[in-house]
């Protein structure tokens, strides 16, 4: 804590806190994680027992209006999300306008901003029934801009959505199907995926989360707050670690070259960290990567592939980490992103999808979190100070007078 008025002359008191390490920015009723204790609560519902009992679109309803449907409730839900499915013929156009090889990241963020140009009345967000209507356009269309982003990249034409089919399959679906041949969505593969969208659904003030809000702040369109989330949630550090992470595996290959890397990670001249370890918040083994790696295990089984070599090398390395004396010390431990990829990239995804995936299942997540604060009678824009290091007052010097 500075007292400021030695720097601005102002009977005032603020904190310098670089990375928001100790700064609440709001207060919120959503989700509430315990970093020591490694829990995370949906609602006061741990993440394990909604991976284990529960499914996507039921967490969206509970994210979204605080409490688990009825069943009269889900199904009306589930309509909602359903009828949105489609995107606006006219979208086609915004993808053609992208190169192939875009990342489908980049691709996602001109497309979700994109949709504030289609839905002018989600800019009325004073509104109550306009937020509402955005909320499910949102987690409705993003799985399809997710898949039309991938389609997009590999050269194939896009695959509509089809309602029969639950949120997981469809997007399966919509990634995997061709004109010539439908894909078969396994059950199994289906109920892996919602457990991926459900552990990802929203995780407190996290950086693309807190990004929603402070645009939001201003009152601004939330498709375009939704495609902010979307550049903040690509860097490495945050969801880009999924892919960052299962390149790294293959980099390392083999069992026998894990202590090469772990050398690496603990050279403080080496810029290299293990991708998919450590968490600003969890001080102990994150929830979700314990859930993903069971899940993994499942997959990888259940495709009859459970000798993969990656699986091999993230398992040893967790295990060679967990002792170290580095990442001990330091409480590093796997996050979500450790075994996520794996199961991805079982299922057919290239790694550029990953981030996609990460981000179509944390919408909800935004868009909670948008609507909490937007309702809030005592919501501020959000306006960090700073501590000024720069030159002193000075005069300008003109050009020919200077050195
Ligand atoms: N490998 C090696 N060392 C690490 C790692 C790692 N993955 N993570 C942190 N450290 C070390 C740092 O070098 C630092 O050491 P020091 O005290 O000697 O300076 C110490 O642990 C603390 O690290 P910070 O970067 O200060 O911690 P912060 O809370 O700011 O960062 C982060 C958290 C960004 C997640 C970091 O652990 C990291 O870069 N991990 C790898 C990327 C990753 O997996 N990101 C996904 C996060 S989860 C998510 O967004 C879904």
């Amino acid at each position: 804590v500075l007292d400021i008025r030695k720097l601005y002359g102002q009977a005032d008191v603020f904190t310098y806190d670089p990375g928001f390490t100790s700064t609440a920015s709001c207060d919120s009723t959503i989700t509430f994680i315990d970093g020591d204790k490694g829990e995370l609560w949906y609602r006061g519902y741990p993440i394990e027992q909604l991976a284990a009992k529960s499914h996507y679109l039921e967490v969206c309803f509970l994210l979204l209006y605080g409490e688990l449907p009825t069943q009269d409730q889900l199904v009306d839900f589930e309509n909602r999300v359903t009828r949105h499915t489609m995107v606006h013929e006219q979208m086609h156009n915004f993808f053609r306008g992208f190169r192939r090889d875009a990342h489908p990241m980049a691709t996602m963020v001109g497309v979700v901003g994109a949709m504030s140009a289609f839905y002018h009345d989600s800019t009325d967000v004073g509104d109550p029934w306009q937020r509402e209507v955005a909320s499910i356009r949102l987690i409705a269309k993003l799985p399809t801009i997710a898949a039309m982003a991938y389609k997009y990249s590999i050269g194939q034409p896009f695959v509509y959505p089809q309602n029969e089919l639950d949120y997981a399959s469809n997007f399966l679906h919509m990634c995997f199907s061709v004109p010539a041949e439908k894909y078969n969505v396994d059950p199994a593969l289906s109920r892996a995926m919602d457990r991926i969208f459900t552990l990802h659904a929203d995780h407190e003030q996290n950086a693309s989360t807190s990004t929603v809000r402070l645009a939001g702040s201003s009152g601004a369109n939330p498709f375009a707050c939704i495609a902010a989330g979307i550049a903040c949630l690509w860097g490495p550090a945050h969801g880009g670690a999924n892919q960052a992470c299962l390149e790294m595996l293959r980099e390392i290959g083999s069992v026998e070259r894990i202590p090469e890397f772990i050398a690496r990670a603990k050279d403080k001249d080496d810029p290299f960290r293990l991708m998919g370890f450590g968490h600003r918040v969890y001080k102990n083994f994150d929830p979700r990567a314990r859930v993903m790696k069971e899940s993994a295990d499942e997959v990888l089984e259940l495709l009859g592939i459970a000798n993969n070599p990656t699986l091999q090398v993230a398992k040893e390395l967790e295990r060679i980490a967990l002792e170290d004396e580095y990442f001990v010390s330091k409480k590093l431990y796997p996050n979500v992103d450790f075994y996520s990829g794996i199961i991805l990239e079982a299922m057919g995804f290239p790694t550029s999808m990953f981030t996609p995936i990460f981000a179509l299942s944390r919408t909800v997540g935004w868009i909670a979190q948008w609507k909490e604060m937007i309702g809030d009678p005592q919501n501020k824009i959000g306006r960090p100070r700073q501590l000024y290091v720069g030159a002193d007052k000075r005069d300008y010097v003109d050009l020919d007078a200077r050195a």
